[in-house]
């Protein structure tokens, strides 16, 4: 068991379990390359105007801000969010983990719903542009 939890932990170190390039996400959600990729698409998205539970309108500038290259600010708690683009955040798009997890966040919280596989290859295929 000790050896075990060595092992574990020495790999963790090494190289972080989900670290990837942002082709890499977009393969993750792609495995057998049937979708084709339009950011297109994923500008529109990122643009859809919805209304939410609140009756107020909502799309994912309402957290992130008109520029991904500055810094955004959450609707409900306040908190600065570091720009989303990777231009100007190299971390961004970099950790499979925190991107679904996000995605399966924001995807409710913005169109009440989660996202399909094809609206996350489109929005990567966008975002990371900026
Ligand atoms: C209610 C506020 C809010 C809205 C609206 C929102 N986001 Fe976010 N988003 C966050 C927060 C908070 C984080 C995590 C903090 C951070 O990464 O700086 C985040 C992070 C992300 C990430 C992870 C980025 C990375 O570093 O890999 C993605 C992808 C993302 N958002 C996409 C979207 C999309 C797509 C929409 C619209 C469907 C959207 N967000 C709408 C608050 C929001």
């Amino acid at each position: 068991m000790r050896r075990y939890l060595w092992l574990v932990a020495s790999m963790a170190v090494a190289q972080p379990a989900w670290s990837v390039t942002v082709d890499e996400a977009i393969a993750h959600y792609n495995p057998h390359g049937t979708l084709a990729l339009n950011p297109k698409h994923g500008d529109e998205l990122w643009h859809q105007k919805n209304t939410g539970e609140d009756g107020k309108e909502r799309d994912c500038m309402t957290c992130h801000g008109q520029d991904l290259t500055k810094p955004g600010k959450h609707v409900k708690t306040g908190k600065v969010i570091d720009p989303l683009a990777p231009s100007a955040n190299k971390e961004r798009f970099t950790d499979l983990e925190k991107i679904e997890k996000w995605f399966t966040r924001n995807c409710k919280w913005t169109y009440g719903r989660e996202c399909t596989d094809q609206e996350k290859v489109d929005l990567l295929k966008y975002l990371s542009a900026l």
